[in-house]
């Protein structure tokens, strides 16, 4: 059989704050699971991936957290790798796009789609700072939403109406950061001229047998395209390579694609062999299989391959792109600015990387959005880690030390029963395989399950703690505890690409010495275990998941989340409210409200004026008397009109609603 090159790449990761399991249940797992597999069946592999450091967005929030985009881009890259590798992926490169070539690289993209005509320049007005002597992109741009009037409207969209305009559609626009005033004035900016690829990418596209969905999408998408701006005013990303473009730089997804290449090159450089970059990017041969979100589709399906068309030498283009949907926490998306995340470090304290590659795995979004839960965890932790794949190893090898002097049985004149049940052992590695090829991670791994499972019910129905005992049996009970072996072997081929390092365990605690990895999926599918192998000292492979661990992580999120929501108040805020007993002087109802009562009342050392929303709960006789309780240094404020100079408590519930009182105490009397 022929080696195959195979070219993998996972959506590059802005290094703009920090990954959480969402990301890698889209774009990453998937993709780490497949280059596991495919190396297993010796196939040429090559995983690059890398940090997208330049675009708007991470200048806005470097200057926000007051970094330069370098110091943030780097803070962010070593946590994005660090991540990486606390999650065990096989990366065989994890790249930057601030990395030394990229720049170059991107310039001669640039440079062949300008002298192939397929870039226009073209001034237009944008918004310009006259304080910073800058333009400013989006981003950077708040204003009055041409729509409902909303004055701190977004420049791109209204946060209030949901209307999405241009900026320079904003009344009144100024600088998010400094607030100065902002001007139109004419820029000029390059335009790539997508429509042009339009009927030579859906040629392309017909040879693909993609989900029909995507392809769908993307047809439509084709039909759709425009000259598209890949330029921005910026001092941050790879700037223009032409005379006089000062503060020109490119748009950050015409570079981050072209990272997969530095990529590329750059892990050739790192091995020694500059060139073998081209065996993968330069050979048709070869191919290339990009894992993305789903929000990235449009960029690697449509924008990358037209920039890709218009080079003058020849490049892969994308032959699968596995796109995942999203993932979320819980019901809501993860985001650490709303307390809605998971606090990682505290999580890799008490949890294995293989846990959660399996959990998320097992509920992997392939087909529609799914989420991790702690309870589905506890569960694919309990029930399946533990309660099936680590209860058949460890049954098994427990079995073997007492029974079989720790060694590997033979097999020998098997019964119709083994037979069977190794067949299906067989079976399943063949449907795994098949899941792996076609990026189904989640039926992959019901499948480790499903050969775990078979494993229980064969040990059950064989019953070798009988065979055990009757040495006219004991030929039955080594061919079981062989057979089982065997199924031990074949979960931990099945399971390596999700949960490499249990699997790696589990292959030395059956007695072999070379790391797994070395392994060829053929040969573990075909040969059996060699007989008479030493079985070593069999260890723990997964630890139970308590409910009260559970319950404690729930409380935990909700609280992080309630903390941002209702941020708590320290006992000094409280002091400086001013509670006051004031008795109810007078009720007279506020003219054109239905509402309201403009009340005076006596606080002892002074009379106010207070208006108050209680009309539809008391009658003025109801309230007039009564001694309330008064926020007495409240900022005044005009209510309909009246200038209302404090406030009474009240206590609601629904449609009711009780004014606070208090019987004996004179007015003025201090409230704390
Ligand atoms: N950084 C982008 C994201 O996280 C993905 C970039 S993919 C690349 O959505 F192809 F542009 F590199
Ligand atoms: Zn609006």
């Amino acid at each position: 059989m022929k080696r195959k090159k195979i070219l993998i790449t996972s959506a590059l990761p802005y290094a703009n704050g920090p990954l959480h399991f969402g990301h890698i249940a889209g774009a990453y797992l998937p993709g780490d699971c497949y280059a596991r597999y495919e190396r297993l069946k010796e196939n040429e592999v090559l995983y690059v991936c890398g940090s997208d450091e330049y675009g708007i967005a991470i200048t806005l929030s470097a200057e926000m957290a007051g970094r330069t985009p370098q110091q943030h881009v780097d803070l962010f890259h070593k946590m994005n790798k660090d991540f990486f590798d606390h999650l065990n992926f096989s990366f065989d490169h994890y790249s930057r796009t601030t990395c030394k070539g990229h720049k170059e690289l991107v310039q001669q993209f640039f440079n062949d789609l300008l002298q192939n005509g397929y870039i226009e320049e073209k001034i237009t007005d944008q918004l310009y700072s006259p304080k910073d002597d800058k333009f400013l992109a989006d981003r950077y741009v708040t204003g009055t939403c041409p729509q409902c009037s909303y004055d701190k409207a977004r420049g791109d969209e209204c946060q209030n109406c949901g209307a999405s305009y241009e900026a320079t559609d904003l009344k009144n626009p100024r600088s998010k950061i400094t607030g100065a005033p902002l001007i139109l004035k004419p820029t000029k900016h390059w335009f790539l001229l997508l429509e042009k690829f339009r009927e030579k990418l859906l040629e392309w596209l017909d040879s693909k047998d993609w989900k029909p969905n995507v392809v769908k999408f993307v047809k439509n998408y084709i039909e759709e395209l425009k000259p598209r701006c890949i330029t921005r005013d910026s001092y941050w990303g790879v700037p223009l390579p032409l005379p006089g473009t000062e503060g020109k730089v490119f748009y950050v997804w015409f570079d981050a694609p072209i990272g997969y290449l530095s990529a590329t090159k750059e892990w050739a450089e790192k091995i020694g062999e500059p060139e073998r970059w081209k065996d993968y990017w330069c050979d048709p041969d070869t191919k290339l299989v990009e894992f993305v979100g789903k929000d990235n589709v449009p960029f690697h399906a449509v924008f990358f391959p037209a920039m890709i068309m218009g080079q003058k030498q020849f490049y892969k283009l994308v032959d699968e792109l596995p796109a995942n949907e999203f993932y979320n926490l819980e019901g809501r998306q993860f985001s650490k600015s709303d307390g809605w995340y998971i606090d990682l470090e505290d999580f890799f304290k008490k949890y294995t990387s293989d846990q959660i590659r399996y959990a998320i795995a097992a509920n992997a979004p392939e087909t529609s959005d799914s989420e991790f839960s702690w309870k589905d965890f506890q569960n694919r932790c309990n029930s399946d880690l533990l309660g099936k794949y680590g209860n058949l190893v460890n049954r098994t090898l427990i079995f073997a030390a007492k029974h079989c002097d720790g060694k590997i049985p033979e097999m020998k004149d098997l019964e119709e029963v083994d037979r069977t049940f190794l067949n299906e052992i067989r079976g399943l590695i063949g449907q795994a395989s098949k899941c792996y090829e076609e990026f189904k991670i989640r039926r992959a791994s019901q499948i480790v399950m499903e050969i775990a499972q078979k494993g229980n019910v064969y040990f059950d129905a064989k019953k070798p703690w009988v065979s055990a005992k009757d040495p006219s049996l004991h030929r039955s009970m080594a061919n079981t505890i062989a057979c089982c072996l065997e199924c031990l072997k074949a979960l931990a081929l099945v399971s390596f690409p999700i949960i490499p390092g249990t699997a790696e365990k589990v292959w030395h605690m059956i007695g072999q010495k070379k790391p797994f990895s070395q392994n060829r999926w053929n040969d573990l599918e075909e040969k059996n275990l060699l007989p008479g192998t030493q079985l070593p000292t069999p260890e723990v492979l997964f630890r139970k998941v308590e409910d009260e661990e559970i319950v404690l992580e729930s409380q935990k999120l909700r609280s992080l989340s309630q903390n941002k929501q209702d941020p708590l108040a320290t006992i000094q805020e409280f002091q400086k409210l001013d509670f006051r007993v004031g008795k109810v002087l007078s009720a007279e109802p506020v003219p054109k409200s239905d509402n309201l009562f403009k009340l005076s009342i006596d606080l002892g050392s002074e009379k106010r004026t207070i208006v108050s929303g209680i009309r539809r709960h008391y009658s003025a006789e109801q309230i007039i008397g009564k001694n309330v309780i008064v926020i007495a240094n409240l900022a005044p404020a005009k209510i309909m009109g009246v200038e209302s100079q404090g406030m009474l408590l009240a206590g609601k519930n629904g449609d009711t609603l009780e004014v606070l009182s208090v019987d004996t105490l004179p007015p003025g009397s201090k409230v704390s």
